[in-house]
């Protein structure tokens, strides 16, 4: 796909595009889709924490004192998957952020309408720093519609934390799902390791994976 949106980044390597077929094989098994899915998350969340911001600090080293930049100290980084799917992305998300709060974001897409249902709302409003010093990775392993990443970002929006501050991390999304994000939140930023061809009718990505859910937790 031409690439048209600038916050849109497609990651590509032969790690993401050995998992993906994994992932994307009806003859792979639950452990195999559990496998495949953690090592392309992990890639995935590398990419997306390119825009946290750094702090130049003191470290001495059992020879010496120098100075390095790490992750700023002083922000808040929430991890907000998507119930359920979205949650193949915490394990990954905890262990190289270990900093980060986990904040879940229940809903489900009524069949019919393939509109969002919120079941589960864990995000309060930000108490002990500026919003503006909150960054936020909405997680979801497939971006369809677009109608729950939309939900997830304007919570977050309406919080007052910066769209610039919000990174979407999705393993494969649509044509359809990118431009209803981006044609109303521009700034934010969409990491994904694939663009396929379009959604069907009962609004599943084609190719696709099938039901992530359904594949991740073998249900
Ligand atoms: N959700 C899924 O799990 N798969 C799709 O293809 C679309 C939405």
């Amino acid at each position: 796909m031409l690439n048209k949106f600038n916050n849109l980044k497609i990651i590509s390597n032969p790690i993401v595009n050995q998992s993906l077929c994994t992932l994307r094989s009806k003859n792979t098994d639950t452990e195999g889709v559990r496998l495949a899915a953690r090592k392309l998350t992990r890639i995935l969340l590398y990419e997306a924490t390119k825009n946290l911001p750094q702090k130049e600090i003191e470290v001495e080293t059992p020879i010496a004192k120098f100075t390095t930049n790490t992750i700023n100290p002083d922000i808040s980084i929430i991890i907000s998957p998507i119930l359920r799917a979205g949650l193949i992305f915490t394990d990954e998300a905890v262990d190289i952020l270990p900093q980060a709060a986990i904040r879940h974001i229940g809903m489900y897409r009524d069949e019919k309408t393939l509109k969002p249902v919120w079941y589960y709302n864990k995000v309060p409003m930000p108490v002990d720093k500026p919003a503006k010093d909150y960054y936020v990775y909405i997680t979801d392993p497939m971006l369809a519609t677009g109608n729950s990443l939309l939900e997830a970002i304007r919570l977050y929006v309406e919080k007052g934390i910066p769209e610039t501050n919000i990174c979407c991390v999705c393993m494969i999304s649509s044509p359809e799902g990118i431009e209803n994000v981006f044609r109303e939140f521009p700034a934010i930023t969409l990491i994904v390791a694939a663009v396929d061809s379009h959604l069907n009718e009962r609004g599943y990505i084609v190719p696709g994976m099938g039901d992530a859910g359904d594949r991740i937790y073998n249900t």
